[in-house]
């Protein structure tokens, strides 16, 4: 059955209903939520997560700021009420580009209707912003598919391939990012195996990578972040596939923290190392990665397992979320319009040409 992460269900005073990853993989259930202030706790807990979800997800939001004001209202009316939950849902976290990035094209297309016709009502405004977030959502999901088609010939026949976090469906519209190749994959009938790092402090690789693909029938073995270099010194590693939260015009890209130590290995032992990520997530705005905001979250998260102590309570703790993995580490960036092998400013220019 496939994956349904986010769904918005009703019309333009609808709600969206999440998938609560916080609760994986003990339990499936559903978050709804009815105002920007719910979906911004949903956002900062990870209740969803992933840079392709946060953005679709925020998209909603604004239909939810909106679906409250009385339709018959001039539209100008909601401009502050759409802006105000663009600034408010984009400083839920920092990193993905995704966020701001859906955040921007819904205020965009506000503004541009509004400048094109003054005496709309905020009824017609709301449909036209509930339009729109589905579009972004049915495109992220086409992306995640193309991502499939275009990186499936990367994963070894008999082989084995090692991912970080979860670059899945859970954090997407669609089948995933860094996980496409791998369901497309498998689809064509190749046989595989997926090494899943835990993925600490909050076990994404363990949670979520693991119950989806194991879902789907695709083996999987899950190992402690520490061992990726030793499964590589084995040789049983063909190629390691991430996702990315944000890229910067030269190429070097941040994900989940972890993945630049991965990089950093998969050159030491020639292993390919591939970022999997839709258009949306580059932002030529920053020209590499010392520019890209990273996220830094409590240390709580590292402190505590399962509300037990992990460490002593007095103990200092750094707690990055990301890292930046240099353009020079990256074998090639999987998108939906194909493959940008030995990422630059340069290829990568062209390859977003028109977008
Ligand atoms: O903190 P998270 O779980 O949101 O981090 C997610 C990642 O790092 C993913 O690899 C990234 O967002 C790509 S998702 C297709």
């Amino acid at each position: 059955m496939p994956i349904e992460t986010l769904k918005w269900v009703g019309g333009t005073t609808g709600r969206l209903e999440l998938i609560d990853q916080r609760r994986l993989p003990g339990r499936l259930e559903k978050l709804s939520c009815q105002t920007p202030v719910q979906l911004f706790e949903a956002i900062r807990t990870l209740a969803v997560r992933g840079a392709p979800a946060i953005g679709v997800s925020a998209a909603y939001g604004v239909c939810l700021a909106v679906g409250v004001l009385a339709d018959t209202a001039p539209a100008a009316e909601a401009m502050e009420t759409v802006g105000k939950t663009c600034d408010y849902l984009a400083s839920s976290r920092p990193t993905a580009v995704n966020l701001s990035w859906a955040l921007q094209r819904m205020h965009g297309t506000a503004k541009t209707l509004l400048s094109k016709d003054p005496s709309l009502t905020i009824g017609a405004l709301k449909r036209v912003l509930l339009d729109e977030a589905d579009a972004m959502c049915a495109q992220d999901r086409r992306a995640c598919e193309a991502i499939g088609q275009n990186g499936a010939h990367l994963i070894p026949d008999g082989g084995a391939v090692l991912t970080h976090c979860n670059a899945g469906a859970l954090a997407t519209a669609g089948i995933g990012t860094a996980l496409a190749p791998m369901y497309v994959a498998y689809r064509q009938g190749r046989r595989f195996c997926v090494y899943a790092d835990e993925t600490r402090p909050l076990l994404q690789g363990a949670r979520l990578t693991a119950w989806e693909l194991t879902q789907a029938g695709i083996e999987t073995v899950l190992i402690c972040d520490s061992m990726a270099a030793t499964l590589m010194q084995q040789g049983r590693i063909g190629a390691v596939i991430t996702g990315a939260d944000r890229i910067a015009a030269n190429g070097d890209s941040a994900n989940k923290v972890g993945t630049l130590g991965l990089s950093i290995l998969a050159r030491h032992y020639g292993i390919p190392f591939y970022i999997a990520a839709p258009l949306s997530t580059f932002d030529l705005s920053i020209a590499d990665g010392r520019g890209i905001p990273i996220e830094e979250r409590s240390g709580d998260e590292i402190c505590s397992l399962n509300g037990l102590l992990a460490a002593p309570e007095t103990v200092g703790v750094y707690n990055p979320a990301f890292d930046i993995t240099p353009a020079g580490h990256i074998t090639a960036i999987i998108t939906e319009r194909g493959l940008i092998y030995s990422p630059g400013r340069e290829n990568i220019a062209s390859a977003m040409g028109g977008v």
